[in-house]
């Protein structure tokens, strides 16, 4: 894996499209039913799920309006987490233009049954589709921690709560792709969506204060822009978990108001929305969705 500072030049990796097809997975099923971050706390039983499916449908509904292809699966009963479709999965697509998806190993118990639901679909779309080595140990939770640097085949690999840093080394070399890892430092982050979103190939939406000085270096050598969310406004309403489908739009959650005026300020159109019942289980626009080619 690269050290903080690219070891590599930037403009000689190899490019790949930006992936043009949106999985969602129905909230028909989700509720906070026990606590595995700290977000949750205090809110088992809370969830509002009419409520939660029309914030749900508003997100699904901003994706047509985009022109974005919308593939959706139901969730399944007994899974309340599963609709946080970005964690059972990375999907990639090669240089060479090949398919296919590594199916996560959820770090709780609770979630590990929803990764099979993710592995059928990624079959039925013909992706090549792998998990881990069995005898690598350690956790993986697909796109919450792993982001791809739009444009390029660069991954940055965050870790430190819910993945093990090692089996980046392990995807690195099996798939040959750049991993730059990113230590997580602080449980209100505990996946790297919740603080990184990359909006495009130059430029990325952080919170600072959840990475090591490291990782704040490594990030800022490869975007030459980066567009630094308030604290309370990443913190308490995941910001950074927002996601910019064409490197034009940008969809956050409602009230970030400094983020928007600064992602504005930088030329981007913002869409907001409301996502405050899933902000009660840890997760908002990022993690309700899994980009794919
Ligand atoms: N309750 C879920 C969990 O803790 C939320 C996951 C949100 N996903 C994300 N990528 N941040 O696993």
């Amino acid at each position: 894996m690269s050290d903080a500072a690219p070891s590599f030049e930037v403009s000689a990796l190899p490019a790949i499209p930006r992936p043009g097809r949106v999985l969602l997975t129905t909230p028909d099923h989700f509720e906070v039913a026990y606590v595995i971050n700290p977000h949750m706390a205090g809110n088992v039983g809370d969830v509002d799920r009419d409520r939660a499916r029309h914030q749900w449908e508003r997100l699904r509904d901003a994706y047509v309006r985009l022109g974005l292809d919308v593939s959706v699966l139901d969730g399944a009963a007994g899974l309340p987490d599963m609709v946080f479709c970005a964690n059972q999965t990375l999907p990639y697509q090669t240089p060479g233009g090949e398919r296919g998806a590594i199916i996560s190993r959820m770090h709780a118990a609770q979630r590990k049954p929803e990764v099979e639901h993710y592995r059928r679909f990624f079959e039925g779309e013909g992706y090549e589709v792998r998990g881990l080595d069995p005898d690598l140990p350690g956790d993986f939770e697909g796109m919450g921690d792993a982001l791809w640097h739009p444009g390029r085949y660069l991954l940055w690999g965050g870790y430190g709560y819910r993945t093990d840093r090692q089996v980046y080394d392990r995807l690195e070399r099996a798939l040959g792709f750049m991993v730059v890892p990113l230590k997580l430092d602080d449980p209100d982050f505990y996946h790297l969506d919740t603080c990184l979103c990359p909006l495009d190939e130059q430029t990325a939406l952080l919170y600072p204060g959840a990475f090591d000085d490291e990782g704040i270096e490594a990030l800022r050598a490869h975007f030459d822009r980066v567009i630094e969310a308030p604290e309370d406004e990443a913190r308490g309403l995941f910001a950074c978990n927002a996601h910019c489908p064409d490197g034009t739009h940008v969809l956050v959650q409602q009230g970030c108001t400094e983020t928007t005026r600064l992602l504005q300020d930088a030329g981007y159109e913002v869409v907001e929305l409301q996502t405050d019942e899933f902000l009660k289980s840890g997760g908002s626009v990022f993690c309700m969705k899994l980009m794919f080619w």
